[in-house]
């Protein structure tokens, strides 16, 4: 299916940034039918693994699950080899590994996916939606503007065969301007205008990410933690929908 294709509810993945199996379950049951994308993350999965893949997958959901995997080539192939047998539809890797370590993550998505059916998107880590340019500067130690250093890992992730990028929603433009647009963005950093910012950084709302051309938004306690999670889900749905429908 072409991505001009995917609908709102396709493009909206659900962090279920949550300490245990029961209160994530609980959460795909109220979005069931609606939410069509989870996003499986460090916490849940190292504390329940395969098996809340398997809930969601049993529930309809596609599957993001966010290990931002960083390690040798060759222990990055492994890691992408495992992942590829749970039948999940996305992960990814920081691209801060360097190339060797994309190519081989590649390669081990390519093993470990079984004949005939199609390997999970790869995605690459750019700088993590937190990180501002003074902690970029200062304590990581990689000089110059976030927006440089964003655009400098887009291509090489786009070089390393990887199938997009995270990024902050601000930096969507840039990355499709220096990689194309068939090159993904996933973006989280997402926050309605009524919303609490939090611990993010560089934000928009989910609007205006789609207006900037992202291809998927990752949006987590906007609708997690809110009092209705499903009316909320379909209030960002509906104001993504007009966004999509206008650019
Ligand atoms: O709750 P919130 O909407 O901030 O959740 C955003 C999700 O996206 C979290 O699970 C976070 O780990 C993830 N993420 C991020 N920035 C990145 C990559 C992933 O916020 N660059």
């Amino acid at each position: 299916m072409a991505k001009t294709d995917w609908t709102a509810e396709e493009r909206m993945i659900v962090a279920l940034d949550f300490p245990g199996t029961e209160e994530a379950v609980s959460m795909m049951d109220q979005l069931s039918g609606t939410a069509r994308y989870v996003k499986i993350g460090m916490q849940l999965y190292y504390l329940a693994g395969p098996s809340i893949v398997e809930e969601a997958r049993k529930r309809g959901f596609s599957v993001f699950l966010d290990l931002k995997v960083h390690d040798i080539p060759n222990t990055a192939r492994g890691a992408m080899q495992s992942l590829a047998g749970l039948g999940v539809d996305m992960v990814n890797v920081h691209v801060a590994g360097g190339k060797a370590m994309m190519e081989a993550a590649r390669e081990g998505l390519a093993k470990g996916t079984g004949a005939g059916q199609k390997p999970p998107l790869l995605l690459g880590v750019t700088q993590l939606t937190s990180t501002s340019r003074i902690v970029m500067n200062e304590e990581i130690g990689i000089p110059g503007s976030v927006e440089d250093c964003v655009r400098h890992y887009a291509l090489l992730a786009r070089d390393s065969g990887l199938d997009g990028v995270v990024a902050s929603p601000l930096e969507v433009s840039l990355i499709k301007e220096s990689c194309g647009d068939p090159f993904l963005t996933v973006t989280p950093g997402v926050r309605p205008a009524t919303s609490e910012k939090g611990d993010q950084h560089r934000i928009t709302t989910p609007e205006d990410a789609f207006r900037n051309g992202t291809d998927f938004i990752v949006v987590g306690r906007p609708v997690t933690r809110a009092e209705d999670p499903l009316e909320a889900f379909t209030q960002i749905a509906e104001e993504v929908k007009n966004a999509i429908a206008s650019r």
